[in-house]
């Protein structure tokens, strides 16, 4: 299959690992319906959901139903294109560690597909430590090799790749056996969000920009992430993890690499090879150029939240970080001396996602006696909530006094455009099924965003790192260049 247009010689298997966890309902179902809904699947396709969990029918039926949306469909059909959707999809209970489960899939597949040319999108959305047992079973259980499938099979992972450099080496090493790089979409879901790839026709499809995007005009790129809610549900993970192996060493620093990188040859296919060439000249995080911080319980919007240590299966004297402002360098003629901040944090006082780019100062303000200083120019791309993309600018207030004021000039998508935003899994499971990888992390990619990390992450890992407190509801502690 060239193209996610039907062929009805062909069969397309959605296999969906790990089908009764969150990421699978909140996220993968309703991006397959959505893709549905506008025709990208193919007219022969069913989805196969696997767990261990046990489900019947109905109850399956339910929970999936539940997480679906009308978002492309008028309402009047929408109930209609549920149902048939649903048609298309079984859930299936079985186990990792031996291979029957997975020999009945390949048999039910096989009988489903009626001799059809079979094509197999293998969705891992799993805990990352149970990738190398599935994917060794899923080889035993022949579907890599020898009776295997006589389509194309693709497998998109996710994050966390590993825990530091080693880790991710292992883990790539341990699916090597079954499954080919070509074959391996690693997923980050930032980069199929709308801002996001907009961030690539912004700056290249724009002449104006070019001259100023280089260390004589911008005096910092800061990226910052936060969110107002606690861990909830994920504390026994993300005490395992923490904030810099969560957010910070993939989203924030895909988006830090699209921003400083070099001309592609071409879009998005030369992306990766000029984002890896960033990342590789980017300094090695250090402790001393980090803030990181735990929030202790605290009021939101009138709302007592926990602290952090209270949250469930969190260890009490837990130190693990919910909250870092790290500082990195880019080793190159266009950036040298410029500091890329990268800022996340939970349990906040707002949900936002924004990239600045904060100019130098002007040489002269020929209106210093009206004024007092004039502020930066600033360029800033809010990649959620409510995206837009505006300039900050000096401007004359009007009236007969020079009252210098400043003011954005905007691209506020809901304003502007009247196109639904598609979620970023749709965006990125559209590529999977033309076989795309440009959107998806190459693994040299991330040998180099581990490098960044690694060794502070393994001083966080032996408490050799300070981490303050602050209140739940307020922005963090007080960082290096944030008051
Ligand atoms: N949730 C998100 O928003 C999100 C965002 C980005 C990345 N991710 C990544 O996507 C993957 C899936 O996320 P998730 O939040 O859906 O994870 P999850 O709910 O923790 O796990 C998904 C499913 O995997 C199975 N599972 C859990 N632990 C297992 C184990 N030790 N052995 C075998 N199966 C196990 C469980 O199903 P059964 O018990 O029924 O087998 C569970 O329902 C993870 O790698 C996560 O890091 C998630």
């Amino acid at each position: 299959m060239s193209s996610a247009s039907s062929e009805p010689s062909e069969f397309l298997a959605v296999v969906i690992l790990g089908a009764s966890g969150d990421l699978a309902q909140r996220k993968i179902y309703p991006a397959l319906f959505a893709l549905y809904c506008q025709g990208f699947l193919p007219a022969s396709f069913k989805v196969y959901g696997y767990a261990r969990s046990t489900f019947s029918p109905e109850e399956w039926g339910e929970r999936i139903l539940s997480r679906l949306t009308c978002r492309y469909t008028p309402a009047a059909d929408c109930a209609a294109h549920m149902q048939s959707f649903m048609e298309h999809g079984v859930y299936r209970s079985g186990s990792y560690s031996e291979p029957s489960g997975f020999v009945a899939m390949r048999e039910e597949i096989q009988r489903d597909a009626g001799g059809r040319l079979v094509h197999v999108l293998l969705y891992f959305a799993l805990p990352s430590t149970v990738f190398p047992e599935a994917a060794n079973m899923i080889g035993r259980a022949g579907w890599t090799g020898g009776p295997g499938f006589t389509g194309w099979m693709r497998c998109v992972m996710e994050k966390p790749f590993g825990r530091d450099l080693e880790s991710f080496r292992r883990l790539t090493d341990e699916l090597s056996g079954n499954f080919q790089e070509s074959q391996i979409y690693r997923i980050d879901h930032y980069l199929g969000k709308e801002v996001v790839q907009n961030l690539l026709v912004l700056r290249f499809g724009n002449l104006i920009f070019e001259p100023f995007w280089n260390r004589h005009y911008v005096e910092r790129i800061e990226l910052s992430w936060y969110e107002d809610m606690g861990v909830g549900e994920r504390g026994a993970y993300f005490d395992r993890y923490g904030i810099v192996r969560d957010v910070m060493q993939n989203h924030l620093l895909q988006m830090a690499a699209l921003i400083g990188m070099e001309h592609p040859r071409e879009v998005p296919g030369g992306v990766r090879d000029e984002k890896v060439k960033l990342l590789k000249s980017f300094s090695t995080a250090l402790s001393e150029h980090c803030v990181l911080g735990q929030y202790e319980a605290g009021m939101l919007n009138g709302e007592r939240h926990s602290a952090y240590t209270d949250e469930a299966s969190v260890e009490v004297d837990s130190h693990t970080a919910t909250y870092a402002e790290c500082v990195l360098w880019a080793n190159n003629a266009r950036w040298a001396g410029v500091p890329f901040v990268l800022r996340a944090g939970k349990g906040c006082g707002e949900r936002k996602t924004e990239i600045q780019l904060v100019f130098r100062e002007t040489a002269l303000n020929p209106f210093a006696g009206e004024s007092g200083a004039l502020g930066s120019n600033r360029l800033v791309i809010r990649v959620q909530p409510d995206e837009k993309i505006y300039l900050r600018v000096n401007t004359k207030r009007p009236g007969l006094a020079w009252t210098i004021d400043e003011q954005d000039l905007q691209l506020h998508y809901q304003s502007v455009f009247s196109e639904q935003i598609p979620d970023a899994y749709e965006a990125l499971l559209l590529e999977v099924l033309k076989g795309d990888r440009s959107l998806f992390l190459r693994s040299d990619e991330l040998e180099a965003s581990w490098a960044i990390f690694t060794p502070l992450l393994h001083a966080m890992d032996e408490n050799r790192v300070v981490v303050e407190k602050y209140a739940f509801g307020s922005m963090g502690p007080t960082g290096i260049f944030k008051p």
